[in-house]
Order: structure tokens, then sequence, then C-alpha cells
């Protein structure tokens, strides 16, 4: 087949990364996609790297096979753990990453201070130990590790006593030293932007990086003259490593969620 007709592959350790695909939808509506979550192992910013590394070439390897235009690996802690493998093993696939979005929070909030919530993998990891090195000087970048945050989301609970408490207790500190932005370093908490916001504040910027990924997705469709000549909409399918109808169900309508 005409590479250009080929889908755009996207990859979460669960359902997070669909934060990532509707903005890509939005961009580009006239791809197809093929979106698979490995909710069977999620979490995985709780494991060792290693680990994860093989979970995620497991996980991907037999779909890129059936032929696929890109690869988006929405999912900052897979970045993190198998990005350069994926690079390594296909060089002609265009492979886009996901980072926390410190570089646009510390434009929009130059000498602030910015929190920044991920998995306790992402914020060990060196991409984002050189992003926070990279722009210490100009911004106080607080690292705020959040496991079993991205769990509520996988479970359908994106509001409620229980992720509110959650999010009381890591978020209390920073009442008495006020930040300016909340970098969502991790792909499901967009979905608990309403929630984090409700206790942070209204004055708090939540910025995430999927904006930026779709933009670059479709620069580098557009570079390699790979974008879809089709003009009506293409298809959206979700696979998942649990073998469950309900998973495919909530994946459809977390795609339709409206951002908060
Ligand atoms: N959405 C993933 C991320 O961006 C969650 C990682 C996990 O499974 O712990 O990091």
């Amino acid at each position: 087949m005409e590479r250009s007709k080929l889908p755009v592959l996207f990859f979460d350790s669960g359902v997070g990364g669909i934060s990532i695909l509707r903005r890509s939808v939005g961009l580009l509506p006239c791809e197809d996609y093929l979106y698979f979550g490995d909710s069977l192992h999620a979490p995985y910013g709780v494991r060792p790297l290693a680990e994860v590394r093989e979970l995620c070439l497991d996980a991907l390897e037999p779909r890129i096979a059936r032929g696929v235009k890109a690869l988006v690996v929405a999912c900052n802690t897979a970045t993190s753990a198998a990005i350069g493998a994926l690079r390594e093993r296909h060089p002609d696939l265009i492979v886009i990453g996901t980072e926390p979005a410190i570089k646009p929070a510390v434009e929009r909030h130059e000498g602030g201070r910015i929190l920044v919530m991920a998995t306790p993998m992402t914020l060990k990891e060196e991409k984002f130990l050189a992003l926070q090195a990279q722009y210490s000087p100009r911004a106080e970048i607080i690292p705020l590790p959040c496991p079993g945050l991205m769990e509520f989301v996988e479970q359908g609970v994106t509001s409620g006593g229980a992720v509110e408490g959650y999010l009381l207790d890591k978020l209390e500190p920073y009442r008495n030293i006020p930040v300016d932005a909340i970098v969502l370093g991790c792909t499901h908490y967009p979905f608990l932007a309403g929630a984090i916001r409700r206790i942070a504040g209204r004055h708090v910027e939540i910025i995430d990086g999927a904006g930026g990924v779709a933009q670059q997705l479709r620069s580098r469709l557009a570079a390699e003259g790979l974008l879809s000549a089709r003009t009506e909409p293409g298809r959206v399918e979700f696979e998942n490593s649990l073998d469950q109808p309900e998973i495919l169900e909530f994946c459809r309508t977390l795609l339709c969620a409206p951002e908060e």
C-alpha cells in the first residue's frame, strides 16, 4: 500500500495517550489512527526501566510490522524507556515521543515556579533531568512524583472524593508556596485537569504537551510527503491488551470527552 495511506500508530501504557490522540485527530482529521493501550500492564511508571522497554517493544513490534507511517509514543514513561531502542530498530519510521512540556511552561512563566506532575520513572529518567538542568536557570522546576494517580483514569475515575483527596494531599504544600504553572508530565493527567484546577486554583496555568506533539506529527508527515490526500474523515481504531470490550468503549468515550 502507498505509505501515505497507512495509519498512524499511537501507543500508551493505557488510555492516557488518548489526550494526545484527540488533539491529533482535531488537527489531522483525514488520517487513519490505530491506538494501542497496554492497560493489562499499567502502570509502567513504577516498574524497572528494562522491563518497561521490553513491554513497549513487545506491544509495538507486531503492530509496526502490520504497516504504519508514523509512531507516536503518547506516554512520557514509555518514551523515557524505549524511544532510543525504537528509533534504532526503525530508522525509516517517523517516531515521535512525549516529554513534560517544561519548555513552553518556562517560556510563559520566566522566573516563575513550575510544578511538574509525572510518574516516578519519568522524573528519575535522563530526559527529565536534562530538561530540568537546561531550564532551571530560567525558572524553579519542582518535580512532583504521583504514583497511583494514573490508575484513577485507567479506572474511569476523573472526578469525585477519592481522586480529589489524592490531589489535595499532593498539592497541599503548594498552597503556601504558590506555583505559576503545573506541567502535566503524564498523558493520563489531562483527563484530570478539571480536578487539578479545582484544587490548585484558577490562577495556576495547567500545561500539557498534547498540542505540541500533534503539531510535530503534522510537520513530520508533511516533510516526508506522507499526509493523507483524503478529504473525508479517517478511522480511529482502538486495541487494548485487556481482553474486555468495555475498555474499548471507554477509549471511544475519552476520545470525545470535552477538554476541561
Ligand atoms: N500515560 C503514561 C505517561 O505519560 C502513564 C505511565 C504509567 O503507566 O505509569 O507517563
